[in-house]
């Protein structure tokens, strides 16, 4: 026994193998259920019991023997089959690009942040709207300038259906099927038919704000735009409400805060006045209402539309919009938050 112990660890330490093959057949034949060792294992047991305790020794060197050349055979052929690819799995990963939400989501969630703080609740509308919900609703004249092909995408063939000029459409929306009070907040994406410049693209976005109830009042208007314009730019921003026109309001009012790039000294983006639009606003016209089905005599209400370019801009001091869209990562990359 101890002879084909010695034979078979000289046969273990001279062993080659050509493939994986030959590798696995090495394995079988000594370490195998049925391998060599096994064998010697039973003759081993039958071996005179003076024997038994020098035999068991060169058995288990037989066995850390096979063991070790199998483990040895086992890695060399892994490694040969790597070097065979192209895949060297040592080299350290790519890293991974974290993303950041674009700072006009960042904007648009500050914005509805604000307000929902004061009770407004998010409301959402089609993009692809009818003339109805987009102007007539809102008190546009038949003839009104707004409605022509020059600042309206309209679906082709078909002058009822256009793409939403502003996010009014939503105030009309809500106010047919929700009744007072009403209090919402509606951001979205709208589309004019302009020339693309440093100001103006042919879509961009806008939040709408509606509060309808008993007894609201211009001052209710006032104080809250001036609660969301400390908030979203400075404590100790100021707003300044100016005469305008809005078909759907009565009155109407557009809104400037003291300029946050000069605070108020004059620059060239409040052009030397010391401020800077951001909104339109004004009481919800009864005209409005009515066609809403809502009472003008026990209701009345106030709303408000900006754009979130425009806030943006201001806000993080961009000068260009175009930029919003060309997803340029050097860009984006500059903006965090929620
Ligand atoms: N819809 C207007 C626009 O796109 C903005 C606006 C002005 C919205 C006055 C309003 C408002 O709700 O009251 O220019």
């Amino acid at each position: 026994m101890k002879e084909k112990i010695a034979s078979y660890l000289a046969e273990i330490a001279a062993f080659t193998a050509a493939d994986a093959t030959a590798a696995e057949e090495f394995r079988i034949r000594f370490l195998g259920r049925k391998g060599l060792l096994q064998d010697l294992f039973l003759d081993l047991k039958a071996a005179p019991a003076d024997e038994k305790r020098e035999l068991g020794k060169l058995m288990n060197d037989l066995k850390n023997a096979a063991e070790e050349k199998t483990a040895i055979l086992k890695t060399q052929f892994e490694q040969t089959q790597e070097s065979g690819s192209t895949i060297d799995l040592s080299l350290p990963a790519f890293p991974v690009q974290l993303g950041a939400r674009h700072p006009l989501s960042i904007v648009r969630r500050q914005i509805i942040e604000i307000f929902a703080r004061i009770g407004y609740q998010v409301a959402e509308g089609a993009e692809i709207e009818d003339d109805f919900h987009n102007f007539s609703a809102l008190n546009f004249p038949e003839d009104h300038p707004a409605r022509d092909m020059q600042d309206t995408f309209f679906v082709q063939n078909n002058p009822d259906i256009l793409l939403r000029t502003h996010t009014s459409t939503v105030q009309v929306r809500v106010m047919e099927s929700a009744k007072p009070p009403i209090r919402i907040l509606a951001p979205g994406r709208v589309y004019r038919n302009e020339a693309i410049s440093a100001r103006a693209n042919c879509f961009f976005h806008q939040v709408e704000g509606l509060y309808i109830d008993e007894g609201v009042s211009f001052a209710d208007l006032k104080q809250t735009l001036l609660l969301f314009a400390r908030e979203m730019f400075s404590a100790d921003t100021q707003i300044r409400l100016r005469p305008s026109y809005f078909p759907f309001t009565e009155p109407s009012a557009e809104m400037d805060i003291s300029c946050n790039i000069c605070s108020g000294k004059g620059c060239n983006v409040c052009k030397y006045t010391g401020w800077v639009e951001i909104l339109g606003c004004g009481m919800v016209d009864p005209a409005v209402l009515k066609n809403c089905d809502i009472d003008p005599e026990k209701y009345s209400g106030f709303a408000f539309g900006m754009g979130i370019e425009r806030i943006t801009m201001l806000k993080y001091k961009v000068n260009d919009l175009r930029i919003f869209f060309d997803n340029d990562v050097r860009f984006l990359r500059q903006f965090t938050g929620a």
